[in-house]
């Protein structure tokens, strides 16, 4: 499914954040709510990518709100005797500012995460556990614009998420598993190539882009890769970098 075209867009992709080496105004809401997401470089991708759907009403799912429970799995707490800047539901509050009349959704497996206020609602499921995908995805009863995986960043978890979750992306969306460590980079690539043959119909249906942002930040870190998956859209012309 990586076929030259994504290549080109993660070529163009990457030489935009690289001219861009001022803060965007995701990088600093990343910051203000206690994301890591400006830590990592996302944020000036998003920023790029979305800041033409700012003004859209979109539904947006977050997997992964930000637990800061010691020991707990993907905790942002790793040091308990320094705690971090970060806070539960730092990157949902991120989203609900920069879209201004979108709906944000947030799944997590830890109980410090969950809250609701306006425009922000969570919900309590493991993201291993295709049934409690789908529970939450049928409760609110629409398909998302754009899903995060942020959650426990294992393999074959985040391939289970990926494959129950799609079905929920509306066309046009765009689905992005962050955190790839780069040595799961040849696994990815087979899982992909899996998915075309049991599921022919996805090559017509989706682009993938894998962006390496490894450089992205001080020190190197080996875990700053991205997937990305386009489900195009007859009616409307796909996003193009
Ligand atoms: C890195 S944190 C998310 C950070 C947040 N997205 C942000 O940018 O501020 C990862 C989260 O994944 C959650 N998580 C770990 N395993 C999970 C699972 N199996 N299902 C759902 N969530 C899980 C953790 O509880 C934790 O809150």
């Amino acid at each position: 499914m990586l076929d030259e075209l994504v290549k080109e867009s993660q070529r163009l992709i990457e030489s935009s954040i690289n001219q861009k080496s001022e803060e965007t105004i995701l990088c600093s809401l990343s910051k203000l709510h206690g994301s890591n997401k400006h830590g990592h470089g996302y944020t000036k991708l998003y920023n790029y990518i979305f800041e033409n759907s700012q003004d859209n009403s979109l539904n947006i799912l977050e997997i992964g709100i930000g637990t800061l429970i010691p020991n707990a799995p993907s905790t942002m707490n790793l040091d308990p005797n320094s705690p971090p800047p970060t806070k539960p539901g730092g990157s949902l509050r991120m989203w609900k500012d920069f879209f201004r009349y979108s709906n944000i959704f947030g799944i997590d497996i830890a109980d410090d995460c969950m809250f609701t206020e306006e425009r922000i609602k969570t919900f309590k499921a493991n993201q291993a556990k295709p049934n409690e995908l789908i529970d939450f995805a049928k409760s609110f009863n629409l398909k998302f614009d754009i899903i995060i995986d942020d959650g426990v960043h294992l393999l074959g978890p985040t391939y289970i998420t990926l494959v129950t979750l799609l079905d929920f992306l509306q066309p046009g969306g765009i689905y992005i598993i962050e955190d790839i460590w780069q040595e799961y980079r040849e696994a990815w690539l087979d899982l992909l190539k899996h998915l075309s043959i049991a599921w022919p119909e996805a090559k017509d249906k989706y682009s993938t882009a894998w962006i390496d942002l490894r450089n992205m930040t001080q020190p190197w870190n080996e875990s700053q890769n991205l997937l990305l998956f386009f489900k195009h859209d007859e009616k409307i012309d796909p996003i193009i970098f």
